[in-house]
């Protein structure tokens, strides 16, 4: 069983004004390429939001087409800057309302269950207790499976003052009903564009590699917003030996693959 995640594509229409330092649209076509490539097929491909930068339908499309040569099934959650109308009409989920775009689907054995944390004009998310009861109802009816919980916020501080300033309201309530859900294994995010790992109720907690501009890392107290363009890429979540293991891909890292004489010598 292999999950990839994307994350925090961000990508824009030709035309409109922007401050990205980055071409999103290469970006994210480069790691789709990679992807693709991959040794390992992945079983279903996460896009854990921030898709688009506006939400607009024309980048909705050109995202669309993008992820296009996935042959995996992509589940997607928006993120702060998506639009939830645009969004429901481009990716074929089970999504629980309109105004809740989350969604519980079966990957082989593996329940993943996607929860909107979006708050329309906010940069920051919410769990509150429309979300928590849906939460509930989800992870108990996957009770006894293996169970994945990907979520565009990220239910903790980062440490990066300016990013936690949009953080996740709710984060207590989100770590009480976790906390009581043995078989949820892993609970994936974006949001932070930059990869972090923490626990929250006793489960191991991640964030995904953006594949635009990274957010620097600065954890000094009141240190200044600060975007860096580290590598992009995705993860790569495997199920091996009774346990997930995270893999992180970065594109552009300018090396070919060497297979070195000691290891084929002889
Ligand atoms: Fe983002
Ligand atoms: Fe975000």
């Amino acid at each position: 069983m292999l999950l990839a995640q994307l994350t925090d594509t961000h990508i824009i229409e030709p035309g409109v004004e922007h401050d990205h330092l980055l071409d999103n649209t290469e970006r994210l076509a480069a790691a789709v390429d990679r992807l693709c490539a991959e040794t390992l097929s992945p079983d279903a491909v996460l896009a854990t939001g921030d898709l688009t930068d506006h939400g607009t339908e024309a980048a909705m499309k050109i995202l669309v087409d993008l992820l296009e040569p996935l042959e995996a099934p992509v589940l997607a959650i928006p993120g702060n800057h998506d639009v939830r109308e645009t969004f429901a009409a481009c990716f074929d989920l089970p999504w629980a309302s309109p105004t809740n775009l989350s969604w519980s689907v079966d990957v082989g054995e593996v329940r993943v269950i996607g929860l909107d944390t979006l708050i329309p004009g906010s940069h920051g998310g919410r769990f509150d207790d429309e979300r928590r009861a849906w939460l509930e109802d989800a992870l108990d009816d996957a009770a006894g499976r293996r169970t994945v919980l990907a979520m565009h916020h990220p239910p903790f501080l980062s440490g990066i003052g300016w990013m936690d300033e949009m953080s996740l309201e709710g984060r207590d309530a989100f770590a009480e009903v976790v906390a009581d859900r043995p078989h949820l294994d892993r609970i994936l995010c974006g949001h932070l564009h930059r990869p972090m790992t923490t626990t929250i109720g006793g489960v191991t907690t991640t964030t995904g590699i953006a594949t635009a501009q990274h957010i620097e890392l600065d954890l000094a107290p009141g240190a200044p917003v600060g975007i860096i363009c580290d590598p992009g890429g995705y993860q790569l979540h495997h199920l091996h030996d009774g346990r997930w293991v995270t893999h992180n891909r970065y594109i552009e890292t300018g090396a070919e693959v060497v297979r070195p004489s000691w290891a084929t010598e002889g």
